[in-house]
């Protein structure tokens, strides 16, 4: 039985900068896969702070509250943006570069809903991967990195959360105790089938975590990414929006460039509107385009993105990209509050897992990889001022618990895809909503076990993708009225008066 001070569950941003900051404790890193399969590696556009003086904290924390819709906890946000800079700043110091200009000044991007260019980059468009690598080098050698090993229930003993049970490639099961575990899993992608995140992403700690009896919140906010590169009617790849940033116009086969009339900042809006212009287009049969004309080296500012397009047949000296929406973040999770600390004592989340807040209900861009950063060390020092001495002698004897056997088959990925695709989408309705709800509803035995391990890896993924998929829909349906990456066709206005700042906590025991 492994014994770790610490154990973290995921390997992107947030879980890796965790590790960097703890200190004289003894680090378990678990991932299902390899260190590298993660969101923050596929990150694009950049990190979002303020580093320079014509902009302030102010102006960032106003632009976080003004795409999050005001649903955001702000005393989180003003820990981002003020602690983001510092953050930055001290792992340029440890040696991450981003991109700067012949002077040595940063090159700065501009993305959806910010009044400035603050969005540091790094390769162009590999920011997440510089970064996301920078980190994994800083700390391999002080941390064990588990591969290829799924956690797949918390060891919950007398309403504390004592580490985690695994199942590696052979299916052998392992009990790790530790005194703190951390869930940096990141987020859902996996539910819908069109989505930026990596195929990892299935939702597993956020599952794992409802069914240990965490409460989950803001399950029903999903951001979806206005432009997904869109080849034979799927989402391949994500164009980011600092292609915008850098003058690029949505446009219909038209020519319109239908952003024009629909918001003041045009399509630089904040997210969800566009996402929601370009599906309200494609429902009219039309076909969406990002014109990037304007933009000169398009290939040196954005390999990445030029990459995807070559690889899938993309011929950029046309100057037009097709793109369509596709789910790309999660602003609910695990809830906790501003030490990473959920409802479960000694259980944390930090990164897309997490609900901190400070997205609100939709998130800013390039603040995702910031929030990572920003409270990872927040944790981290909430963990390193506790004393490390005697920890162990509170860890209790777990005795091996059988697994009952749920004799139900479980559907496929593809079928739980698809009922989220129709139902649960960029635009949502009640009698929606209560369909695919009684869909889920027929293995709802699956949410409330929190003892999966028996099940093979592939079948616990799909109970994780059930259990996400059914807490999104039945927030959803809840909250009645529309709100950044929430909109209902039947309650199509924000209803400040009954849900302005008004979370949709969820818990296991209610449904008991
Ligand atoms: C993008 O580059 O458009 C995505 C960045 C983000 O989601 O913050």
């Amino acid at each position: 039985m492994p014994q770790s001070d610490i154990v973290i569950i995921g390997s992107g941003i947030a879980a890796l900068s965790a590790a960097y900051h703890l200190k004289n404790r003894k680090v378990v890193i678990i991932t299902k896969s390899l260190w590298a399969d993660s969101n923050s590696m596929l990150a694009q556009g950049g990190i979002a702070a303020v580093t320079q003086k014509n902009d302030s904290w102010e102006n960032h924390y106003r632009d976080t509250l003004i795409a999050g819709c005001f649903h955001n906890d702000e005393k989180n946000v003003e820990f981002l943006v003020k602690d983001g800079p510092k953050e930055i700043k001290d792992w340029c110091q440890k040696g991450i570069t981003f991109d700067t200009d012949e002077n040595g000044q940063f090159l700065l991007g501009k993305e959806g809903a910010h009044s400035q260019h603050r969005i540091l980059h790094a390769g162009g468009d590999a920011t997440g991967l510089k970064v996301t690598s920078f980190l994994y080098q800083a700390v391999k050698a002080s941390v064990t990195i588990v591969e290829n090993e799924m956690a797949t229930d918390l060891i919950i003993k007398d309403g504390i959360c004592c580490g985690v049970y695994t199942k590696n490639e052979k299916g052998e099961i392992t009990q790790y105790i530790s005194s703190k575990t951390i869930i940096a899993s990141g987020g859902c992608g996996a539910v819908y089938g069109n989505t930026s995140n990596a195929e990892v992403i299935t939702g597993d700690g956020i599952a794992m975590a409802y069914r240990a009896g965490a409460e989950i919140a803001d399950m029903e906010f999903i951001q979806f990414h206005p432009t997904m590169l869109h080849v034979n009617g799927r989402c391949v790849g994500l164009i980011s929006e600092a292609v915008r940033g850098e003058g690029a116009i949505l446009v219909n086969q038209n020519g319109e460039a239908f952003m024009e009339h629909k918001h003041d900042q045009k399509d630089l809006a904040p997210r969800d509107i566009v996402a929601r212009a370009i599906f309200d287009e494609m429902k009219k049969g039309n076909n969406v385009f990002l014109d990037i004309s304007c933009i000169k080296n398009f290939q040196t500012r954005f390999p990445t993105i030029s990459e995807i397009c070559v690889r899938n047949g993309i011929d950029l000296k046309k100057g037009k990209i097709p793109v369509a929406p596709g789910m790309h973040f999660l602003m609910g999770g695990i809830r906790t509050n501003d030490k990473g600390e959920t409802s479960i004592n000694n259980l944390f989340a930090i990164g897309e897992a997490a609900c901190t807040g400070v997205h609100g209900a939709n998130r800013l861009a390039s603040n995702s990889l910031l929030e990572g950063l920003v409270f990872a060390k927040r944790v981290a020092d909430h963990i390193n001022s506790k004393p490390v001495v005697n920890e162990k002698k509170v860890f209790p004897n777990i005795q091996e618990e059988c697994c009952e056997t749920l004799k139900i088959s479980l559907p496929t990925k593809k079928q739980i895809q698809e009922m989220m695709n129709k139902y649960v989408g960029i635009q949502r309705t009640q009698a929606e909503l209560n369909y695919v709800i009684n869909w889920f509803m027929r293995y709802e035995r699956f949410f409330q076990n929190n003892n999966v391990k028996n099940f093979t890896k592939e079948e616990i993924e799909i109970i994780n993708l059930l259990t996400v998929g059914w807490l999104i829909a039945t927030s959803a349906s809840m909250r009645t009225e529309s709100r950044g990456g929430h909109y209902r066709l039947d309650f199509p206005v924000a209803d400040d008066n009954t849900w302005r700042k008004k979370q949709i906590i969820r818990t296991k025991q209610e449904m008991v």
